[in-house]
């Protein structure tokens, strides 16, 4: 039963593939209703950084799964409000943001987010953010593994083009260098990995509500979120009040 104070607030899981714009969307939700927002996939990218700086991935992208796995205690990740508001993700106390980002930490990620040990850490940190509510998070397993009685979930798909176009602008604004063809090539390929790896795969809950953003305005999809978490409260609100 949720206590008074936090009644009205609710979790929402925002899911989908990678490069759909999930976190745009699940920030200016957050920043507009006064929620906290944990960008998941930030996590399995420092972790990712971890494992490339300590040396337990080859060239040839093979992670050292059983160090990795022994070497979770040392692991801690934390985020950080900066002045102008956003968020940034850090490692041991190192602000790595711009690093988990690059390509070479995209190239891995998939590889320690199928470890299941890893997994298992960091949905427990994903599931003590979420213990007051007033929380969006986005992933890949939200709704079907951190948080399956989330009361909004969101799935979004776009398709490989449009999203390999939109994660090229966002290196090409950080001035790093990459090809659209090696960049829709991560993308089909991180797609595959998700989808098929055996731990908690990406995989769209029953209960969650499809967003294909291919054609949609950042305003647009704004708003309908937006409408979409009213609801929710709503619906919350008036089971509470008939005492379920
Ligand atoms: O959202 P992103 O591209 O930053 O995520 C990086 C990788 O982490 C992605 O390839 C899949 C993985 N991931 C995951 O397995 N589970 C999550 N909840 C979030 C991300």
């Amino acid at each position: 039963m949720d206590s008074k104070f936090n009644s009205d607030k609710i979790i929402i899981a925002i899911d989908g593939f990678s490069s759909t714009g999930k976190s745009t969307i699940a920030k200016a939700l957050a920043k507009e209703i006064g929620y906290r927002y944990v960008d998941t996939g930030a996590m399995y990218r420092a972790v990712t950084l971890f494992a490339m700086r300590s040396g337990l991935i080859n060239n040839a992208g093979k992670v050292d799964n059983a160090h990795l796995v022994a070497r979770l205690p040392e692991i801690n990740i934390s985020f950080a409000i900066m002045p102008d508001g956003s968020q940034h993700t850090l490692l041991n106390g190192e602000d790595v943001e711009e690093e988990i980002r690059r390509m070479d930490v995209s190239s891995n990620v998939s590889s320690v987010a199928a470890i299941p040990e890893i997994r298992h850490a960091l949905v427990r940190m994903q599931q003590d953010y979420g213990k007051e509510k007033g929380i969006v998070m986005d992933g890949r397993d939200i709704g079907t593994t951190v948080f399956p009685d989330a009361e909004l979930k969101v799935f979004m798909t776009a398709s490989p083009e449009t999203r390999a176009m939109r994660r090229l602008k966002e290196l090409i604004d950080k001035g790093q260098h990459a090809s659209f063809e090696e960049v829709l090539a991560n993308v089909v390929h991180r797609d595959h990995l998700d989808q098929t790896r055996e731990e908690s795969p990406l995989r769209r809950a029953d209960d969650a509500i499809d967003l294909d953003n291919s054609d949609m305005t950042i305003e647009s999809q704004n708003s309908w979120l937006l409408a979409k978490y009213r609801d929710a409260v709503a619906r919350k609100l008036s089971k509470l009040q008939q005492g379920e």
